[in-house]
């Protein structure tokens, strides 16, 4: 019965996949087609499986990005790596309740044994509790809730019982380039985005340690700094020795380190001494679907207190019953949730440690050949140091956003466009495991091409 569905299901993939290097990137259409083309009416008697998905494919077909492929450069978007879109389809056939060990032994062990490789290839104390969540989001939410609970416990306030009302004050430091997830993490716990004692950083989107000092030199009490290991628009690294270094000469102070694609750094002999002074942190967020290239949805919440992720997350109810193994709803703010672990298991044992480093060097090196290859265009400038896989630039004599709209509509390649310095810029991530450096010329031919027809 189920081969009925999975046999087109999987037809759809192999096309999709087989031909995503050479779709155009992004193709422009208009939601009121999907809307007919998917908006079939909903009628009383169900259609078979084998119809459904191959009607769905074939509507859902314009709409789709090819955002896995290798020259989408948009955001920091990875692609999936074959092993880990294959364990992906099994954690949905084998439909594991990934939430205690007593529902799955076999998810909760291969997240144990995941967990362990992780804080191996990123240098991060071997204690350290991994939450498998949805994202970097969700990552950042959760090492904030454990930073929370600690700091707050340490001054007597049981913050999951008593609420946020009459609480000591707790002060959130951040870097002014920090990432808006962290910011929105921030409010989701109601610590209150506006209260963020914000840091001046330098034109790299650096926290400037100077900047830091002196915020804490008037801040009293409990309080919780937040870093960035890669900033979005550069892939820029704050200080993080410098920071550590002041975070530990205080009472009452948790650092905790944003670094959804940046952390990977540190799997990377060569590109390690970027992180160095992260492992001193007390929680990391990161992702897996960015660089390590699983599927969506897949982050990492690490924090070095095990206990102080449980006590902000964990659960209990009289049939929620423990059983000596890892219970991973002690260690995301879900319950019931997918075996997500497994596709990071597929990835890191597909490529190796070896094959990890080779994925962020090669990101690397391809970035920094876009930045030279661009910067060879006198209308083009690439305003950040390329210390990683994102690459910045400015367009003179040409509106920007028309130079994205013509590069987003010839869909040789997708670049999107931000702020910086207060000018508009646009950026360039190389993230997929699959992109080449004829991935790169081509994307570069097509932005000059870009460039040069909206100058006219
Ligand atoms: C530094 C940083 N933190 C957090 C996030 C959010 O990650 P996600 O989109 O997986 O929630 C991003 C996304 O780009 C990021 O660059």
């Amino acid at each position: 019965m189920y081969e009925e569905a999975l046999r087109p299901a999987a037809n759809v993939a192999a096309g999709w996949l087989m031909t995503l290097a050479e779709r155009q990137v992004g193709i422009p259409v208009a939601p009121d087609d999907l809307r007919l083309r998917l908006g079939v009416e909903l009628g009383d008697a169900g259609t078979d499986p084998a119809t459904v998905i191959e009607e769905l494919a074939a509507a859902i077909e314009p709409g789709l990005v090819a955002t896995a492929g290798p020259r989408y450069f948009g955001f920091v978007t990875g692609g999936s790596l074959p092993a880990a879109l294959a364990a992906d389809w099994l954690v949905s056939a084998f439909d594991q309740n990934a939430a205690m060990y007593v529902m799955s032994p076999g998810a909760a062990v291969a997240e144990e044994i995941t967990a362990g490789w992780l804080l191996d290839l990123l240098g991060l104390p071997a204690e350290s509790a991994v939450g498998f969540v949805t994202g970097g989001q969700m990552a950042n939410f959760s090492c904030l809730a454990a930073a929370r609970h600690a700091l707050l416990a340490a001054v007597g306030w049981n913050v999951e019982a008593d609420g946020l009302r009459n609480a000591p004050e707790l002060t959130v430091i951040a870097g002014k380039q920090a990432h808006a997830t962290l910011v929105h993490a921030v409010s989701l716990l109601g610590l209150g985005e506006a209260g963020i004692r914000r840091v001046a950083a330098d034109d790299q989107g650096r926290m400037l340690p100077d900047g830091l000092q002196l915020t804490l030199e008037h801040v009293d009490g409990p309080v919780l700094v937040c870093a960035q290991a890669g900033e979005v628009n550069t892939g820029a690294f704050d200080p993080l020795r410098e920071i550590a270094a002041m975070v530990r000469d205080r009472d009452q102070a948790w650092l905790h380190v944003d670094g959804a694609f940046g952390l990977w750094a540190a799997a990377s002999p060569t590109l390690r001494s970027l992180t160095e002074g992260a492992e001193q942190a007390d929680s990391w967020a990161t992702d897996g679907h960015k660089w390590l290239n699983v599927p969506y949805d897949c982050g990492m919440a690490i924090v070095r207190d095990s206990a102080a992720l449980s006590a902000a997350l964990g659960l209990s109810a009289a049939y929620l019953q423990g059983s000596g193994g890892r219970d991973s709803f002690a260690y995301a703010p879900e319950a019931s949730r997918r075996a997500r672990a497994l596709p990071v298991y597929a990835a890191l044992r597909s490529l190796g440690r070896r094959g990890v480093a080779d994925l962020v060097e090669r990101c690397c090196a391809l970035a920094r050949l876009a930045a030279d290859e661009l910067s060879r265009c006198a209308s083009v400038e690439v305003l950040n140091d390329v210390v990683l896989n994102q690459v910045l630039l400015r367009v003179h004599g040409a509106d920007t956003a028309a130079v994205i709209e013509r590069v987003q509509r010839d869909g040789i390649c997708w670049l999107g466009g931000t702020s910086w310095l207060g000018e508009p810029a646009i950026r360039f991530s190389v993230s997929n495991w699959s992109t080449t450096e004829d991935d790169i010329r081509q994307s570069v031919a097509a932005i000059v091409a870009a460039v040069k027809a909206v100058r006219g």
